[in-house]
């Protein structure tokens, strides 16, 4: 069955255009999910063009391998967490590319699985493992932390202004179990905000908690400019502004030659740019793609060019 419709790849011109996808050229998706954006790169690098594709969700990478099978030897796909990007691509022979992409977070694939425990709106065990073999679920967190620590994560990474009283609210709910049922903890304290379901934050949190996210971003920034060859593109779709404020800041630095503190009269750090930013503004969607994929409206991409 053809599942990858079920996630709609975000900004997806944006993304061919801005990583200048070229026939023959090498490229790695380090965020594989349903495939669609590394379907989209395989066709327009036609005839010989080819894609490492990275996941750390087996289950994304089983959909993936069906979904690429037309494109044969031109594919290789590997089902790991991208921190570890620049050993991957050496292995398999992608070294260096022309091309690295990373849309952030997780698919619909994901969030739509009631069973993966991402959704408040559909119940299941809290989990939130992109990587199903990975120690730490969100039950773990939900019910074994302090209060304080709890409160610490949901204000730090869902940027929460309620995160004391929702905090407070789980360790008396205690035990929790199940999506709905936090949810529902979540909900009796914090208000809805307009459309905004009142768990979207704290599940947000959760979420980057439980996968480290912001970690995994940080340790792949770096490696994602050391894969390319000179000239070559590094695309980032983020969609929150923690994940955004990365990426923007490393962009920043490596664009810059010198990254002394101002007060130092002379350079000290012989910090030499290797990245020319191509997006001074984040590239958003249009208002057509956002009615079409609602799930696209945070999405922010920021493009830069190895030199
Ligand atoms: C937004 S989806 C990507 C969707 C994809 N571009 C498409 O067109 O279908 C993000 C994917 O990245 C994966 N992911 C997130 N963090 C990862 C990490 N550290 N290592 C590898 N994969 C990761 C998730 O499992 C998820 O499948």
């Amino acid at each position: 069955m053809n599942r990858s419709w079920l996630h709609l790849p975000v900004l997806l011109n944006e993304v061919l255009d801005g990583l200048e996808v070229k026939a023959g050229g090498t490229y790695i998706d380090c965020t594989l999910g349903a495939g669609g954006h590394a379907r989209a790169i395989l066709e327009r690098s036609e005839p010989k063009g080819r894609l490492l594709g990275i996941d750390r969700d087996p289950e994304a990478i089983q959909l993936s391998e069906s979904q690429l099978i037309p494109y044969g030897e031109r594919v290789r796909l590997v089902g790991e967490s991208f921190v570890r990007l620049e050993a991957l691509a050496s292995a398999e022979g992608f070294m260096p590319s022309d091309g690295v992409l990373l849309d952030l977070g997780i698919s619909s694939l994901q969030l739509d699985n009631g069973a993966r425990g991402f959704s408040f709106q559909t119940d299941g065990p809290l989990d939130m493992r992109m990587d199903p073999q990975g120690e730490m679920t969100a039950e773990h967190l939900v019910n074994e932390l302090t209060e304080a620590e709890l409160a610490n994560i949901i204000v730090k990474y869902g940027e929460e202004p309620k995160a004391r009283a929702i905090a407070r609210a789980i360790v008396r709910g205690r035990p929790i179990r199940t999506t709905l049922q936090l949810a529902h903890v979540v909900a009796s304290v914090a208000g809805r905000r307009g459309r905004i379901h009142p768990a979207t934050r704290t599940f947000q949190a959760l979420r980057i908690a439980v996968n480290r996210e912001l970690e995994a971003l940080a340790a792949v920034l770096p490696q994602s400019v050391a894969v390319l060859a000179k000239g070559g593109r590094v695309a980032v779709i983020s969609f929150h502004s923690l994940e955004d404020r990365l990426v923007k800041e490393f962009m920043a630095r490596e664009s810059r030659d010198c990254v002394c503190p101002p007060e130092l009269p002379v350079c000290r750090c012989e910090h030499k740019r290797m990245l020319r930013i191509l997006t001074k503004k984040p590239v958003r969607p249009t208002i057509e793609e956002m009615r079409q994929n609602p799930r696209s409206r945070s999405a922010k991409l920021r493009i830069a060019e190895r030199v």
